[in-house]
Parts: C-alpha cells; sequence; structure tokens
C-alpha cells in the first residue's frame, strides 16, 4: 500500500456491499444493516441507481456476490466459534468491513479486534463515529503495516489475552501482500492462538495474481496495482496445507468461491479456478514459531 493513502480496495468492497443491500432481503447473500453508516454520499447513493445491482449482478456477479460470500464465509466461522464460548475476534486488514457490527450484534459478549494499515483505519475510525455510541465498548483499533510492523505486543496492550480461545478473520487482504509478509502475519497471528483457534480468509491462484498469468485477469491486476495495491501473493487449493504446516497450522476447510455462493444463494458466482475462502486452525503442541 502506499504510505498514509487509505485502501481503495476497501472503498470498493464497502461499494459491493451497497450494491447487495440493494437486492431484495430474501436475495441477499448477506444482511448488513450498517454498511451504509459507512458510506460516503456517492457511495450511497451510486448503489441505489436504479436496476443497477440487479443488471451488474446478471452481468457481473463475481462483481457483486464475491465480497458478501466471503463475508458470510468468514461470519460462519466466527459463528462456529462462539458457539464453543470463544469471546475473541480479531479481524485482520479490517478496511471498512462491518464484520464487528456483525459480530456484536449477534454476541455482544464479544471482544472484537481490528488490526489495519494506519491509513485506513484513520478513515474508518472517522467514518463509524455515528456508530461508535452502539459499539465502542465492543471494538478495539489496532494499527500496524504487515510488511513491517509486529502487531503481537499491540494487541496485547489492547487486552487481547493469548491463552484464551480467539477467531482471526482476514479477508481480502491476503493477495495484496508479499510472501514473507503472509507468512510473517500467519506465524505472528499463531503465537497468539491456542490450539485449535481458526484463522479464516481468502485467497487467490498464482495465475491471478502473477504478472503474465491469466490473460483474462490482466485488466484487474493493472487496476490493483494503479491505486497502490498491487497483486502479490498467490497459492493454489492443494498447496495450501504444505504452505501452513510448517506456520503451526493445519488445513481445517477450503472451499471455492463458487461452491459457497451456491450454497448461500443458489447462483452462479462466475469465478475463476481457484478462488478460494479457508478456514485453518492452530495446531497443538507447537512449540511458538520464531519470528521477526
Ligand atoms: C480489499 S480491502 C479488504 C478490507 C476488508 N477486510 C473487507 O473485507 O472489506 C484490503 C484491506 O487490506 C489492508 N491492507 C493492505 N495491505 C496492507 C498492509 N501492508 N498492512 C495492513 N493492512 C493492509 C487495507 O488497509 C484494506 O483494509
Amino acid at each position: 500500500m502506499i504510505a498514509d493513502r487509505s485502501s481503495r480496495t476497501a472503498e470498493g468492497a464497502l461499494f459491493i456491499r451497497m450494491l447487495q443491500q440493494q437486492l431484495p432481503v430474501g436475495e441477499r447473500i448477506l444482511n448488513d444493516p450498517w454498511v451504509a453508516h459507512l458510506a460516503l454520499f456517492g457511495q450511497r447513493w451510486g448503489a441505489r441507481i436504479p436496476f443497477l445491482a440487479r443488471y451488474l449482478l446478471k452481468k457481473y456477479p463475481r462483481m457483486v456476490e464475491y465480497v458478501p460470500t466471503r463475508d458470510r464465509f468468514g461470519d460462519e466461522i466466527v459463528d462456529d466459534k462462539i458457539r464453543t464460548g470463544t469471546r475473541q475476534v480479531v479481524v485482520l486488514g479490517a478496511g471498512l468491513d462491518t464484520i464487528s457490527y456483525r459480530v456484536l450484534q449477534r454476541h455482544p459478549e464479544c471482544l472484537l479486534y481490528e488490526v489495519d494499515h494506519p491509513a485506513t483505519q484513520a478513515v474508518k475510525q472517522r467514518r463509524a463515529r455515528s456508530l461508535a455510541t452502539r459499539f465502542e465498548n465492543g471494538i478495539r483499533y489496532v494499527a500496524a503495516d504487515f510488511e513491517i510492523d509486529d502487531f503481537r505486543d499491540k494487541l496485547t496492550e489492547s487486552g487481547f489475552q493469548s491463552d484464551q480461545p480467539s477467531v482471526f478473520i482476514w479477508m481480502g487482504v491476503i493477495y495484496y501482500l508479499s510472501d514473507e509478509a503472509v507468512r510473517q502475519t500467519l506465524t505472528r497471528a499463531r503465537d497468539l492462538m491456542t490450539a485449535d483457534s481458526p484463522l479464516a480468509f481468502d485467497f487467490w491462484p498464482p495465475s491471478l495474481t502473477e504478472a503474465g498469468g491469466d490473460p483474462a485477469f490482466e485488466a484487474r491486476r493493472k487496476s490493483y496495482a494503479k491505486v497502490g495495491e498491487r497483486l502479490q501473493f498467490g497459492i493454489n487449493p492443494n498447496d495450501l496445507a504444505a504452505f501452513v504446516k510448517p506456520l503451526g497450522y493445519d488445513v481445517a476447510r477450503i472451499e471455492s468461491m463458487n461452491s459457497l455462493c451456491q450454497r448461500y444463494v443458489q447462483r452462479d458466482l462466475q469465478s475463476p479456478e481457484g478462488m478460494s475462502a479457508a478456514a485453518i486452525v492452530a495446531a497443538p503442541c507447537q512449540t511458538a514459531n520464531p519470528s521477526g
């Protein structure tokens, strides 16, 4: 990311959430009563252009359905863990996501930790003012650049208890990071997790993230690079277990985005092969991996 510039892709994800809310309740992948509170005037009204959501859904389903699909997958992982008594949720690269409000609405007993790039987080906190009174006791903010910062001490100083179970959600971020930052972030998170605590994220195959990869994705790669959020990290679903094992995790679930969307709303996301979401869990009996 460009220092001092908040994430443009986080704005895009917010707009997509706004579009999804224009569909009738029964057709939505996810109900999100909070997203409009974070939206700028243009995003709010742009999304309400008559028939825009319907038109985009028909013409570019992935554009309109990908973000809500990964949101719902993340919510599922959080709810499963909270049912077993977990009370700590960490949202890595939270952006302008409304996950903290969604979780607190269902589980007001939880504490949410939003970790994000300082520039994006500052914008989020400004925009979230109208929600602050309702949720301020349930959310703690930790600013960190995954490429350079170690967020472990900051998280524990904010109240996070590493000897208690937790759930980590990392949606829409991993593909913008270097391989080293992905490994470091997973290692640092693992240091803070008890065995069996899950970490969920979405990921794309190298054919989509690498320069010279799938030509149908070239325009997207260029548009992300243009806003300072270059696609970097890619991994194939079959390689994920071997990648996370040395970092102290086992794979619990891998789902293609297509199959998730089919399951949620019986619609075809039309996403390229390999676009996936995963839940990995902290493996037991690990001595903490050293990390910088
Ligand atoms: C596409 S947005 C996704 C935001 C949110 N998780 C969502 O689902 O809407 C990408 C997020 O990754 C964060 N991000 C990208 N690179 C980062 C870095 N090096 N350090 C910290 N956060 C980063 C951005 O600040 C932004 O919040």
